[in-house]
């Protein structure tokens, strides 16, 4: 196991080297161009620079290399943790799937945007496991060449710089569109034995800052619904927020116009948005509060409409199950759970948009409208067919 563990350590670090090298390398050609991050003093001869500790720990901060401090917040982040899930799941594979790959491995990032001299698109073969998102990611010398971001609702959105990146692999994979088309021509309330969960994948929070103009919900017909989320300049990019190594947000840049530095914390409107009345606490707690309500007159809808009681686990895939006695505990045959089965269309398009606020946990600062109005709307299609009036919720949009 211990043996296992530090041969991972070492061909991460062994991935490091060839990163830092190919990192040093661009850096230099965009120096020349005049565009791109300034490089530390020392890496500037072109030469490539390892000073390898002779034994362990190899701790990152204790590599002896020019870039060691943006590579010890590098190694922080989870672009760089090689035991994620996000990085493993095809491991059993021995490669992992092509489509899969542009945003699961950076070698299939750069065969997608033909930024390793292959041609645009999909790559063709499978990509060999144990990719993170390395430094070449971000500073490949020809990301500035990627105009525009296809988005899961087939939007092409114009990006600029790395910014392309962060977009491609943060803006979820599946959409409303995909449920309107999975959807049309049949029943609100009818069970159909077609219809499947939709799942809009993970970490979407680029395609939640574009809101109503990313479609990434499904958008109910008849509503509108609050476009990118600009915030305030001279917040513009993910990098106004995020640090592009460890990833993490500074509070401090918060703190330049908000009073509170906690972004839970922090709110602006003066509305209270979950019926509490409360307008003091953060934005957050009025998204998570109507999220809640979102599942929980969910499986009102399934117990009592439908006659098909549902349960939720967000830690398997499907995640809705079915739970047929209604005792909260998912329903197993033959040692596996049982995926929940009674799916209609207004079940689908409200467990979608729950699933798609509730996958970018940064959805409160991306664009708190317009989770609010997906969440509202949602509520209220349920709401219906329940008999409950929408007025005697409290709720706001
Ligand atoms: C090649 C795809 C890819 C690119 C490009 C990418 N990310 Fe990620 N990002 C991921 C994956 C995959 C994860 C999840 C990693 C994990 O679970 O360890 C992630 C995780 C994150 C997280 C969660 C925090 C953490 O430490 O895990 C943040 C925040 C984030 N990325 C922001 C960004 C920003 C900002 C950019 C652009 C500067 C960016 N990402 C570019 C794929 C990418
Ligand atoms: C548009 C970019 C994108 C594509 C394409 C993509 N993913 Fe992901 N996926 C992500 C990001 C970002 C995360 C990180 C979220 C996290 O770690 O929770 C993620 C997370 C995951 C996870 C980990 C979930 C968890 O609970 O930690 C699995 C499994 C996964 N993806 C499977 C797939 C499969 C299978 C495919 C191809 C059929 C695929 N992904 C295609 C962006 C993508
Ligand atoms: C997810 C994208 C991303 C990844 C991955 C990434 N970088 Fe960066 N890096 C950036 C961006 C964006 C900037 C410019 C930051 C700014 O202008 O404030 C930057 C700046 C830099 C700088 C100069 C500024 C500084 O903070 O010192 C260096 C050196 C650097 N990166 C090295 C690396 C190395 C080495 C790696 C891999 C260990 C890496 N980067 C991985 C996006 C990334
Ligand atoms: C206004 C500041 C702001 C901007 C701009 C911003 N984010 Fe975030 N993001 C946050 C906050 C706050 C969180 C909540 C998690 C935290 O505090 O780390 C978050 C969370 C995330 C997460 C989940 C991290 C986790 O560990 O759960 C991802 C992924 C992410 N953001 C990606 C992006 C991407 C991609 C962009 C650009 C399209 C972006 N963000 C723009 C503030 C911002
Ligand atoms: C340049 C000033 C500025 C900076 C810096 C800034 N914000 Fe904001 N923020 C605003 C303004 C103005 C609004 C209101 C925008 C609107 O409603 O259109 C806002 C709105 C918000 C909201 C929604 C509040 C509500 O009640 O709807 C959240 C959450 C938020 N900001 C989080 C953050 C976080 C987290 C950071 C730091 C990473 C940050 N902001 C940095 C100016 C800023």
């Amino acid at each position: 196991m211990a043996a296992e563990v530090l041969t991972r350590k070492l061909r991460l670090l062994a991935a490091i080297s060839v990163s830092v090298f190919a990192m040093v390398g661009a850096a230099v050609m965009a120096q020349e161009t005049g565009s791109g991050p300034e490089i530390e003093a020392g890496t500037d001869t072109g030469q490539p620079v390892f000073i390898m500790p002779r034994s362990g720990p190899f701790a990152p901060q204790s590599i002896a290399i020019p870039n060691a401090r943006v590579i010890a917040r590098w190694a922080e982040s989870g672009h760089s943790d090689a035991t994620a899930e996000a990085f493993r799941h095809w491991d059993a594979d021995g490669a992992i799937e092509p489509v899969c790959s542009v945003c699961h491995s950076s070698v299939g990032f750069r065969s997608f945007y033909g930024l390793d001299g292959s041609a645009p698109g999909v790559p063709e073969s499978p990509v060999p496991i144990g990719g993170v998102v390395d430094c070449e990611t971000c500073h490949n010398p020809n990301i500035g060449t990627i105009a525009e971001v296809s988005l899961p609702s087939g939007v092409m959105h114009p990006v600029a710089g790395v910014e392309a990146a962060c977009v491609t692999c943060h803006s979820g994979r599946a959409s409303g569109a995909d449920v309107s088309k999975a959807t049309t021509d049949l029943p609100e309330d009818e069970v159909s034995g077609d219809l499947r969960f939709i799942n809009p994948h993970y970490f979407l929070g680029a395609s939640i800052s574009l809101g109503g103009y990313g479609q990434v919900g499904y958008q109910y017909p008849g509503k509108t619904y609050s476009g990118r989320f600009l915030h305030a300049k001279p917040v513009a990019t993910c990098l106004s927020c995020h640090d592009p190594h460890n990833l993490k947000i500074d509070e401090t840049t918060c703190l330049t116009c908000h009073t509170n530095g906690n972004p839970e914390e922090i709110r602006i409107s003066r509305f209270s948005f979950d019926g509490s009345g409360d307008a003091t606490k953060g934005i957050h707690d009025d998204i998570v509060a109507n999220a809640d309500l979102l599942m929980k007159t969910i499986k009102e809808y399934a117990a009592n409409v439908l006659g098909t009681p549902l349960a939720y686990d967000g830690t398997r895939y499907p995640y809705f199950f079915a739970d047929a006695n209604g005792d909260g505990v998912i329903d197993e045959a033959e040692g596996r759970p049982v995926a929940y089965n009674a799916w209609t269309p207004r079940l689908l398009k409200a467990t979608f948009n729950w699933k798609a606020v509730a996958a970018d946990p940064g959805a409160f600062a991306h664009n708190p409208p317009y989770v609010l109005e997906l969440l509202y709307d949602s509520i209220e299609d349920l709401s219906g067919p329940l008999g409950v009036d929408m007025a005697s919720r409290g709720l706001l949009r």
